[in-house]
């Protein structure tokens, strides 16, 4: 009997052991990284999509969609909390998935966004409620004390009684504490002072299309992104400036170069951070990655740059990073040891094929369960790959040196705009001996939307390019 509760005892302790592993590490990410998943304290995969950030006794929370693999059904919205924007630490599922009602089981609840009502002091959610099949779309709310909540969801958000029957909403708080709803098209709707319900409807459509309406000002410019109607695929997004919120609205062109598909993302909120030299506008966007939105759909995170009130972001960052103080930005480059695809220490099962793109040596293989394996002795390994029009699905598994699996993710290397790009990088881990196995899935993101119109990728290819150490 006594033997037993030891063998319990020791069992217990192993596993604290391994759910600490990433806890012992916690504070230690050193930038932001776009375009691969994240994790937070607890070493779960950050899940907070069509997301946006409120700033609150003195951390920044990160309120977002919670994910399955299997569904689109509403999973919740998460709340994260972070003191320099790099780690991520869950605190709560803000809003959890209701019992019955409009926001119950195999319903839909997209694009969530938090204020805090400057009048009240109140927390006021907003969100896109739905149908799985997009039929019943409106704009609801929800109200919390507490900026992690839990928030109460009321019901939809009224317009002399009725509901805003629209799609894709965002949200706009100006310098003065007013409150705005950014409704598809480019509409806008103030809000009533107690951010309960629209008081009116202040700017009319721009345009048709216009998804994922993004709002921010800088001094006295308006400027406007949204992007086009293409489901969880990406397209270029494009914005315009206006004078004031009541337009007129020149349009401004592209966000990203033409092609590169807003850098693979979808825009979602721009977060304004002030500092003592610099002001950065932060571009959050969403990499979609249907069906699994929970292990593979990532965040795509820029500085914008401003030519007097033309915006871009001309080129990806795989990391950068900002200083709180100052507001500076600035691109961080990633110098590690570099592991080529020709490299003896790597082992292949399988079939793969080694060719160049671009004149960047890759490795590549469709065969399901072919993978490539590399032992390390470090602290964090990462991983470049060039993301195509026919890759799927990667598993990435990292074992420690008993063997043992102390993480494993799948990650999704499919890009309709060909790039190259740091692809999945592992949180910062006690140096040790680790062995990582990157393997095909078998499986690609694909999915048809409403009007049964295909999308997503052709094949279910990895394709790498090289890895990198942290000794
Ligand atoms: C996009 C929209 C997403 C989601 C998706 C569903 O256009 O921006 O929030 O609704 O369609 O297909």
């Amino acid at each position: 009997m006594k033997k037993h509760r030891l063998t319990i005892f020791i069992f217990a302790l192993m596993l604290l052991q391994c759910a600490n592993i990433f806890a012992q590490q916690a504070g230690k990410t050193d930038a932001i990284y776009s375009g691969l998943p994240w994790y937070d304290q607890n070493g779960k995969v950050v899940s907070a999509h069509g997301a946006n950030i409120v700033q609150e006794n003195g951390k920044f929370y990160l309120f977002g969609e919670a994910h399955s693999d299997t569904s689109n059904a509403f999973a919740g919205f998460n709340c994260y909390s972070s003191k320099d924007l790099y780690n991520w630490k869950f605190e709560s599922v803000a809003l959890p998935v209701q019992k019955n009602g409009k926001l119950g089981a195999n319903r839909v609840g997209e694009r969530v966004k938090v204020m805090k009502n400057p009048f009240s002091g109140e927390f006021i959610m907003l969100m896109h409620v739905d149908t799985l099949g997009y039929k019943d779309q409106f704009v609801g709310y929800a109200t919390a004390k507490n900026i992690a909540g839990p928030y109460q969801f009321k019901g939809p958000l009224l317009f002399k009684g009725k509901p805003i029957k629209k799609w894709d909403m965002g949200t706009f708080q100006d310098d003065d504490g007013t409150g705005y709803l950014l409704t598809h098209g480019g509409m806008i709707h103030q809000l009533s002072k107690d951010f309960k319900s629209i008081i009116a409807e202040i700017n009319p459509a721009i345009t048709t299309g216009f998804e994922s309406p993004t709002l921010f000002r800088k001094n006295n410019t308006y400027y406007f992104i949204g992007s086009h109607l293409t489901s969880w695929e990406k397209n270029d997004n494009y914005y315009y400036t206006a004078k004031s919120l009541y337009g007129p609205w020149t349009a401004r062109g592209l966000l990203a170069p033409k092609d590169k598909l807003t850098w693979n993302s979808q825009a979602t909120f721009v977060l304004k951070i002030s500092g003592t030299k610099d002001t950065t506008f932060m571009f959050m966007g969403d990499r979609w990655s249907f069906p699994k939105q929970l292990s593979s759909a990532t965040y795509v995170w820029q500085p914008i740059t401003f030519k007097g009130d033309s915006i871009s972001i001309p080129q990806y960052l795989n990391a950068w990073t900002i200083n709180l103080n100052t507001g500076t930005a600035n691109p961080k480059s990633i110098i590690r040891k570099t592991i080529l695809p020709g490299d003896q220490t790597i082992s292949l099962t399988g079939n793969w094929k080694y060719s160049t793109i671009d004149s960047i040596s890759i490795i590549r293989s469709d065969e399901t369960k072919a993978s490539l394996s590399f032992k390390f002795n470090g602290k964090q390994i990462g991983l470049y790959a060039v993301l195509l029009p026919d890759n799927g699905y990667a598993k990435v598994e990292i074992r420690d040196k008993k063997g043992k699996t102390i993480m494993s993710n799948i990650i999704d290397l499919y890009s309709k705009s060909p790039m190259l790009q740091l692809a999945f990088l592992s949180p910062v881990l006690p140096k040790s001996d680790y062995n990582l196995t990157v393997s095909v899935l078998g499986e690609r993101p694909n999915w048809s939307d409403k009007r049964k119109s295909l999308y997503g990728s052709t094949g279910n290819n990895i394709t790498i390019a090289k890895l990198i150490i942290q000794e």
